[in-house]
C-alpha cells in the first residue's frame, strides 16, 4: 500500500459556505510544464474516462491538453496506458457505482504494469465520504484532486511520479476564474464542436443537488476572454460553440448586470461561428431577452434546453426551485408564440420525497402543456450531504419507478410526434463524427440539435449540409445529403 500525503479535503459543510463580500479574482493560470515532466512524458500514453455532463467534457478537454503538451498520446485501453484518469460525475448514485466498477478493471492493469499512474479528478473527489472510501478500498490509486485545482494538475503529478505517494488535494469552492489554459485543437475531443465555459459554479442549492458544493460559487470568466476563445475556435476552423454554465442566465450576476447573458449571446453570434448553442438556463433568471437574440440571428441555433425537475408547485418548493409552475409556463408560451420554431427540451426528476400522486399528475399535465420536444428523465437519486437526502420519502421505489415509466411513455410519445415533422423536409445539419454504430454512416446534428445519420464518407465531417429526412426513429432522423 502506497504511503498517502493528505494536502486538503474540505467537508461538503466548508465547500457550501459562501461569502457575498468576497470577490471573484481573475488569474493567468501557469500551465507550463518543466523539463522534468517533459522528458518523463515522452512515448508515454494516456487514457482519460469522463463520466457525467458537459463541464466534465470540458475539464477533460484541458488535462487531455496538459498531458498532449507532454509529448504524451492518447489510448482507449487500460492495459496499453502510463497514466489512466477517472473524471467522475456525482450527480447521481448510478454514475459514482459506476467509477468503482472501472477501478476494478483499472487494477488489473496495475497488476501487469506496477508502475502504472491511477489518477481520479472531478466532482466525487470533492465529496470526502467518497474519497476515504477509495483511499481503502482502492489503494493502487496515486492521485486525487477535485475541480478547483485542475491548474495544479502538473505540480501534482510530479510529487507523485518523483515521491511514489498516493497524493490527495481536494480544494473547497474556488473564487477564482482561471484563464491560460491548454487551447490547442487536439485536445479538444471533436474537431467541430467545442465547449466554452461562460461561468463556473452555481449558487442556487436545489436541494436534491451535489452540484453547489462541488463546483463552488457562482463565477463568470470575462467577455473578452470568452470572445477570444470563440474567435480563436472559428479561426482553427471550428463550426459549433456550446456556451456552458450551470445556470448560464445567471451570467454577469457577479457583475451586477442582469441582462448581461443576451448582450454576451449577441456578442458571440456577431463573431460569425456558424452555430451557437448554450447549457443550461434556469427559469426564474431568465430574460426573454435572450429570445430577441435568439430571433435576430440566425447562428444562435433554435433549440433551448429549460429544466422544469417538476410540474408541482409544493414540490418546486421543496426542490428549493425559485420559480411556479405558472411562472415557467408563461415562460414557454412566450417562446412558443415568438418563436415557433424553437425546439424546447428540459429535465425532470420523479420521485423527490413526498411527492404525491397528484403532484406527479401536475408534471404529466406540464409536459402535455408545453409539448416538450424531447425530455431528459431521472428518478430522484438522494446525494449524501444535501437537504433533501434528509426529507422525510415515504414513497416505494415500485411506485417511483411506475411513474418514471408513465413519464417516459409520455415523452416518447411527445418527442417521436415531433421527430415524425421532419419526414420529408429538407434541414440543416452539421456533420461531426462517423456513427458509432454503422461505419457507413455519417452523423450530426440539425438546427434543433436532433441527430441525424446520413450515407456518407469522413468528408462530409465538418460541413453543414442540407439533408432530406427519410425517416423518423423518435430520438433520430435518417436522411440524404442533398447535392449542394
Ligand atoms: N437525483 C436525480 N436527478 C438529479 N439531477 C440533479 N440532481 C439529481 C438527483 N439528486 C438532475 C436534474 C438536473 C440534471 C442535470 O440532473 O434534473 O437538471
Ligand atoms: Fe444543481 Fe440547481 Fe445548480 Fe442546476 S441550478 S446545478 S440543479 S443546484
Amino acid at each position: 500500500m502506497k504511503k498517502h500525503r493528505l494536502v486538503s479535503l474540505p467537508s461538503l459543510r466548508e465547500a457550501a459556505r459562501r461569502d457575498p463580500n468576497c470577490p471573484i479574482s481573475y488569474l493567468k493560470a501557469d500551465t507550463k510544464p518543466d523539463s522534468f515532466l517533459v522528458s518523463w512524458g515522452q512515448g508515454k500514453i494516456f487514457c482519460i474516462r469522463t463520466y457525467g455532463c458537459q463541464a466534465n467534457v470540458r475539464d477533460s478537454e484541458i488535462i487531455r491538453g496538459f498531458l498532449l503538451a507532454l509529448g504524451m498520446k492518447e489510448t482507449d485501453s487500460f492495459a496499453e496506458a502510463d497514466f489512466i484518469l477517472f473524471n467522475t460525475c456525482a450527480i447521481r448514485e448510478n454514475a459514482e457505482n459506476h467509477l468503482y466498477g472501472e477501478l476494478g478493471q483499472a487494477k488489473d492493469a496495475y497488476e501487469h504494469k506496477p508502475e502504472l499512474i491511477i489518477g481520479i479528478c472531478g466532482c466525487v473527489m470533492q465529496e470526502e465520504v467518497p474519497v476515504k472510501h477509495i483511499l481503502d478500498h482502492f489503494p493502487f490509486v496515486s492521485l486525487i484532486f477535485g475541480t478547483n485545482n485542475m491548474t495544479s494538475f502538473y505540480s501534482l503529478l510530479e510529487e507523485v511520479i518523483k515521491k511514489n505517494v498516493l497524493l490527495v488535494d481536494v480544494r473547497s469552492g474556488s473564487t477564482a476564474v482561471e484563464e491560460g489554459l491548454p487551447e490547442s485543437k487536439e485536445s479538444r475531443l471533436s474537431k467541430v464542436s467545442a465547449f466554452v465555459n461562460i461561468m463556473y459554479g452555481c449558487d442556487k442549492f436545489c436541494t436534491y443537488c451535489i452540484v453547489p458544493f462541488t463546483r463552488g460559487k457562482e463565477r463568470s470568466r470575462k467577455v473578452e476572454d470568452i470572445l477570444s476563445e470563440v474567435n480563436c475556435l472559428k479561426q482553427e476552423g471550428y463550426k459549433q460553440v456550446t456556451l456552458l454554465g450551470q445556470n448560464v442566465d445567471a451570467y454577469g450576476k457577479d457583475f451586477g448586470d442582469k441582462y448581461a447573458f443576451a448582450d454576451l449571446l449577441e456578442k458571440v453570434a456577431l463573431t460569425g461561428i456558424p452555430r451557437i448553442r448554450f447549457v443550461t438556463p434556469y427559469p426564474s433568471d431568465f430574460n426573454t431577452k435572450v429570445f430577441d437574440v435568439m430571433a435576430k440571428y440566425p447562428n444562435v441555433m433554435p433549440s433551448l434546453h429549460l429544466p422544469v425537475q417538476s410540474g408541482s408547485n409544493a414540490v418546486l418548493k421543496r426542490m428549493n426551485r425559485r420559480y411556479t409552475r405558472e411562472q415557467y409556463l408563461a415562460i414557454a408560451h412566450e417562446l412558443r408564440e415568438r418563436l415557433p420554431d424553437v425546439y424546447l427540451t428540459t429535465d425532470i426528476i420523479v420521485g423527490f420525497p413526498g411527492e404525491t400522486e397528484a403532484d406527479f399528475e401536475g408534471t404529466l399535465s406540464l409536459c402535455q402543456e408545453v409539448k416538450y420536444d424531447a425530455a431528459y428523465t431521472f428518478i430522484f437519486s438522494p446525494r449524501p450531504g444535501t437537504p433533501a437526502y434528509f426529507m422525510k420519502d415515504d414513497t416505494s421505489m415500485a411506485t417511483k419507478h411506475e411513474r418514471f415509466d408513465r413519464l417516459k411513455d409520455l415523452i416518447e410519445k411527445l418527442t417521436a410526434e415531433k421527430a415524425d415533422t421532419a419526414v420529408n423536409q429538407d434541414v440543416e445539419v452539421l456533420f461531426e463524427d462517423v456513427s458509432k454504430k454503422d461505419p457507413s454512416m455519417i452523423t450530426g446534428y440539425d438546427r434543433h440539435n436532433k441527430l441525424v445519420h446520413v450515407k456518407g464518407d469522413k468528408s462530409l465531417i465538418g460541413q453543414i449540409r442540407m439533408v432530406h429526412i427519410l425517416e423518423s426513429h423518435t430520438y433520430s432522423l435518417i436522411g440524404e445529403v442533398k447535392d449542394e
